[in-house]
């Protein structure tokens, strides 16, 4: 079992902590709003789910999940996530967090840009590419063939390798994408953002293996 800090709560951190429960693990909900407005989502997701400020979620876990707007990143805490593994999920977006010139012109990623304000933090791209319903409807035991693969990015092998193993614990298998600064593979509009795992109006989604994921990253340009 493994404690499961979440820096964030909403659709994709909160579709992350519900896989985990189910798994076993222990879960430590935080938003930016106090842990008392997650007092309802904790208390569903059961005993093994609390909701804490988001310096102790950080704190609390193995494995700590970021899972906010871009524009909250100055706002992390930075010194609880040192040395910790760290999951982003984050995807820019100019309409909701503003311009980032440096990930406008495609010198950063967002992922090296989410590390310039956690740079102690072992920090690992994953369920980036997937739409959050899709992510609780095509979760499936291992062994099971209609297994879908999600990739991964980072520059820690230690750090991946822990996140491996809890996405497999959850119902997915990985691709190991390359190191966070190829992490632009599988933002947002690539081939492997959304598209593989099926249409958004399609609520159960379709499952990806790993050639399709392992394709849809090398077709990539930019
Ligand atoms: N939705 C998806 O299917 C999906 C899939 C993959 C990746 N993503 C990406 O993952 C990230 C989260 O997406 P989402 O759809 O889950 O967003 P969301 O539903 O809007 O949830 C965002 C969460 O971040 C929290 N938050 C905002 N600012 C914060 C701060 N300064 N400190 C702590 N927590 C803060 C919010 O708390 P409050 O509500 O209290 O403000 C909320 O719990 C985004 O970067 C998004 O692009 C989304």
């Amino acid at each position: 079992m493994t404690t499961v800090g979440f820096i964030g709560s909403g659709y994709i951190g909160g579709a992350i902590a519900r896989l985990a429960v189910e798994a076993g693990h222990k879960v430590v909900l935080s938003n930016s709003r106090g842990p008392e407005t997650l007092a309802d989502t904790a208390a569903e997701l059961g005993p093994r789910a609390s909701a804490a400020t988001s310096g102790e979620a950080a704190a609390a876990g193995d494995i700590v999940v970021v899972t906010v707007p871009v524009k909250a990143f100055p706002d992390l805490p930075a010194t609880p996530l040192a040395g910790k593994t760290v999951i982003d999920t984050c995807n820019y977006g100019p309409e909701r967090d503003g311009r980032v010139p440096e990930l406008d012109c495609e010198s950063l990623t967002s992922s090296e840009l989410l590390l310039r304000y956690i740079p102690d933090a072992m920090l690992v791209k994953a369920f980036n590419n997937i739409f959050y319903k899709h992510l609780l409807s095509l979760a499936r035991p291992e062994g099971a063939s209609d297994r879908s693969y999600l990739p991964i990015a980072g520059d820690s092998a230690s750090a991946k390798a822990a996140v491996a193993e809890f996405i497999e614990s959850i119902g997915y298998s990985v691709v190991d994408a390359g190191p966070l600064a190829d992490s632009w593979r599988q933002a947002t509009d690539t081939p492997v953002w959304g598209t593989p795992y099926g249409p958004f109006s399609n609520e159960k989604g379709q499952p990806a293996d790993e050639d399709a994921i392992r394709a849809a990253l090398a077709a990539a340009t930019r």
